[in-house]
């Protein structure tokens, strides 16, 4: 039976509702993640009361911390807003914060003692609800899930959850092999993979603007596009981890990922929505997409690396680890043939920008001109995911814009929480998501390998090339 079948047939309980008592446990509660993202995402849905009232969070690690230590790791990070109102939110928030102390990831007593502190800790023990965040490195991924089935040992399957963290592999091999390990332990509908992404407003908005409005619906093949470009900028560099970026690279870091999976939100079919599963719909329509992309070689891909990488910490001598690429990919189907995507992603650039550029074909008769629109006068409509965010069309010279949000923090992992807590797996990804998008990407990405990537400046817009490559490419395009 297809993972869409199981998933159809069993409902996904609610742990949102306002009855529910629903334990959180964050797996690696001392580090980065859970300090900076997790706690504070948690804490964002506990102040807007999208918690249910019966409540704990659960911090496990190795490190030897107290509760209290827990507390003044994680309160900067909640504590943004220093209103009289909003801290007695924090107080009371981290009145349900706990930590539980274990000697490692396989400490099975460990987490079977938390369970009973759990217990102990909640009015309602008989019937507690669980969802298991994974902020641990992803070589400790089965270990932990192991000690959880411990755990759970008695506990229906549809009363836990876990989400995990990307990286997920770092090719086809190495995600086939997490993937069968995880799947022994875990039914496909608890798990829950983030790419965080698919929590950010823009990207959630993306399936409604484009198929609950004719206007837009209409135009959305290749008669009227002529090109898409996703790109994901940034101007920060490694940010101290030179050890796992130089193993990654940037294809690996974000392109397989947060980029691919955008495009899979722009390229793929209407997802049949009279389907009992909506987010079993939406995830079939993505891997179509995933399936009808040729795979990219080395001549539709171009690779940069920053000058000065090679003296980051923890990077190798004579490193070919790309730091930025550019992707030309075509999806050879009826509405995208002839259109290709281009999937732009790159470290220490000019700016931090992520959008989403649909650039409409030439009309056969130009209003302005008798001999049409100049090379850079095209129309296009931009959808700007980061760090604004509105839908904006024109061309280089006049145009309009659409605001879509208010400017609000980016709570994209608050999203995912509360998505996962309700049980809506739509903006998750789903494991044959990830088997095609690696299967797509694994080729190129080891003829990379050798490959010594164009250097370009910090600061810049990337390596010099890509600007003509894109400009050439453009009359063939239109
Ligand atoms: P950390 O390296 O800080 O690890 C989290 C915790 O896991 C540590 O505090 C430690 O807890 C435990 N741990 C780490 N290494 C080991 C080890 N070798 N053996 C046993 N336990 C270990 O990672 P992050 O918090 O930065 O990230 C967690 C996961 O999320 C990673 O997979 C990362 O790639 C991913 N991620 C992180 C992001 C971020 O912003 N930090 C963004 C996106 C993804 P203790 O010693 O207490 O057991
Ligand atoms: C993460 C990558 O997945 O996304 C980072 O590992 C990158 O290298 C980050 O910086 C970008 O996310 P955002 O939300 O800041 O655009």
């Amino acid at each position: 039976m297809s993972d869409s079948a199981t998933s159809s047939l069993s409902s996904n309980l609610d742990y949102t509702s306002k009855d529910a008592t629903v334990a959180i446990i964050i797996i690696g509660a001392s580090g980065d993640l859970a300090r900076r993202k997790t706690f504070p995402s948690i804490f964002s849905l506990y102040e807007r009361g999208f918690l249910p009232n019966s409540l704990v969070i659960y911090g496990y690690g190795r490190s030897d911390i107290q509760r209290e230590s827990l507390h003044s790791k994680i309160l900067p990070f909640i504590n943004t807003h220093q209103t009289n109102e909003s801290s007695q939110k924090v107080k009371d928030f981290l009145k349900l914060c706990y930590y539980h102390r274990g000697s490692g990831y396989n400490d099975n007593d460990a987490f079977c003692k938390m369970r009973e502190s759990i217990e102990r800790n909640v009015q309602n023990p008989k019937s507690i609800h669980y969802l298991f965040y994974m902020a641990i490195p992803p070589n400790l991924f089965a270990t932990a899930t192991q000690s959880i089935r411990t755990m759970m040992k008695s506990i229906p399957s549809n009363q836990y959850r876990c989400l995990f963290e990307k990286p997920f592999g770092s090719d086809s091999d190495s995600y086939n092999q997490l993937s069968t390990s995880l799947s022994k332990l875990l039914t496909e509908q608890q798990i829950y993979r983030i790419d965080h992404y698919l929590g950010k407003d823009v990207i959630r908005f993306i399936p409604s603007f484009r198929f609950d409005n004719t206007l837009i619906s209409n135009i959305w093949s290749n008669e009227n596009v002529s090109r898409v470009i996703i790109s994901v900028k940034e101007t920060i560099g490694l940010e101290g981890r030179g050890g796992y970026f130089d193993e990654y690279g940037i294809i690996r870091d974000v392109i397989q990922n947060h980029l691919i999976q955008i495009m899979c939100l722009i390229a793929m079919e209407k997802p049949k929505t009279n389907s009992s599963c909506k987010a079993e719909a939406i995830r079939d329509a993505k891997c179509q997409v995933l399936r009808d992309t040729k795979k990219p070689t080395l001549k539709d891909c171009i690779v940069g690396q920053y000058d000065g990488y090679l003296c980051e910490e923890l990077v190798r001598t004579e490193s070919r680890t790309p730091t930025y690429c550019l992707i030309k990919l075509t999806i050879d189907n009826e509405r995208w043939q002839g259109v290709p995507f281009y999937l732009i992603a790159g470290k220490c650039l000019n700016e931090k920008l992520a959008e989403v550029d649909i650039q409409l074909k030439e009309p056969r008769l130009s209003f302005n001109t008798q001999e049409g629109l100049h090379d850079d006068e095209y129309y296009s409509m931009k959808m700007k995911i980061q760090p604004e965010k509105y839908v904006s069309l024109g061309n280089r010279n006049a145009g309009t814009t659409l605001k879509l949000f208010e400017k609000t923090r980016d709570d994209a992992y608050a999203n995912l929480i509360h998505d996962a807590l309700q049980g809506n797996s739509s903006s998750f990804v789903r494991d044959d998501e990830l088997k095609l998008s690696w299967k797509l990407l694994t080729p190129l990405l080891h003829e990379l390998e050798s490959i010594r990537p164009l250097s370009y400046k910090q600061g810049s817009e990337g390596p010099r090339e890509v600007q003509s490559y894109l400009h050439n490419n453009h009359n063939k395009d239109m």
